[in-house]
């Protein structure tokens, strides 16, 4: 039976090398963006499936999932990429000037947008033999990792996308304590050069795709409800386990 994988926010950086590492591996991949013109232009480059679908948006989630389900009968892998850092200079700055609409829009997107997608595809996932998710975090959401003076990220400070990401590895774990027949990942996939970050990553968006299909395909030996991948920024190289 061909393996079905949907990728949210797929039309660039880490979502689509994802798409196309999948691709290579003789998935089926449902290439999922909000924005149909862009996103279709990338799902055609891969030759995969557009899937408009926009992770704030309730309706377009529920229209992404009905016609996923009318066109398969399962959902083999969902990963839940589509992110960002946050327009709001606050975003970076320090927690005494964070403002409710900075966090709001990030967790939206990073927390919000990955629960209610995880939702709405959970019956199709249900459907296939050994279901995995893989909800793309980060090691700036470690609390252990970020407390550390001896570590380079201790420096950072803002509160949205690290807080966010903390609490996508909290829902993590929760879906794996519920979901005992579903894999459920957090996946950690290193400081990339991608426009998140104004492509100041010293890893290449393919490698940080590398973790999340080595989770997505079952080639990781990784933990379900755990967070895993590159520990480059522990000082460790290669992918494991990362505290939370
Ligand atoms: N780069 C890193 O160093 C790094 C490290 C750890 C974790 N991550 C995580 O990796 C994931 C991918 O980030 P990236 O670095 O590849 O950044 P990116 O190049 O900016 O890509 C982000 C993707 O998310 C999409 N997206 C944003 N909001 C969306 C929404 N409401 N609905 C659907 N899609 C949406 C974007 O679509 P548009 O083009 O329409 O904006 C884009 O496709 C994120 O979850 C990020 O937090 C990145």
């Amino acid at each position: 039976m061909t393996q079905i994988a949907l990728v949210t926010g797929s039309n660039k950086g880490i979502g689509h090398e994802t798409a196309r590492l999948l691709g290579e591996r003789g998935y089926t991949v449902l290439a999922a963006a909000r924005d149909s013109s862009r996103g279709t232009a990338a799902a055609d480059a891969l030759g995969a499936t557009f899937v408009q679908l926009d992770v704030t948006d309730d309706e377009s989630i529920r229209g992404a999932a009905a016609r996923v389900a009318a066109e398969h009968d399962h959902l083999d892998v969902l990963i839940n990429n589509a992110g960002l850092i946050g327009d709001h200079e606050e975003a970076r700055g320090r927690p005494s000037g964070t403002s409710r609409e900075a966090l709001r829009q990030v967790f939206e997107t990073n927390v919000f947008g990955a629960v209610a997608v995880t939702n709405a595809f959970l019956p199709l996932l249900r459907k296939a033999p050994s279901p995995r998710i893989v909800n793309v975090s980060s090691e700036v959401g470690s609390i252990t990792t970020i407390s550390d003076p001896e570590n380079p990220l201790y420096q950072l400070v803002g509160i949205p996308y690290p807080a966010s990401k903390t609490a996508l590895n909290m829902v993590t774990a929760m879906y794996a304590k519920e979901l005992t027949e579903v894999d459920v990942f957090a996946a950690n996939p290193g400081y990339c050069a991608t426009d998140l970050n104004g492509h100041s990553g010293f890893r290449t968006p393919a490698q940080g795709a590398a973790v999340i299909v080595a989770l997505a395909t079952g080639e990781a030996s990784a933990p379900s409800g755990r967070l895993w991948g590159d520990l480059s920024l522990l000082g460790t190289p290669g992918d494991g386990v990362i505290p939370w």
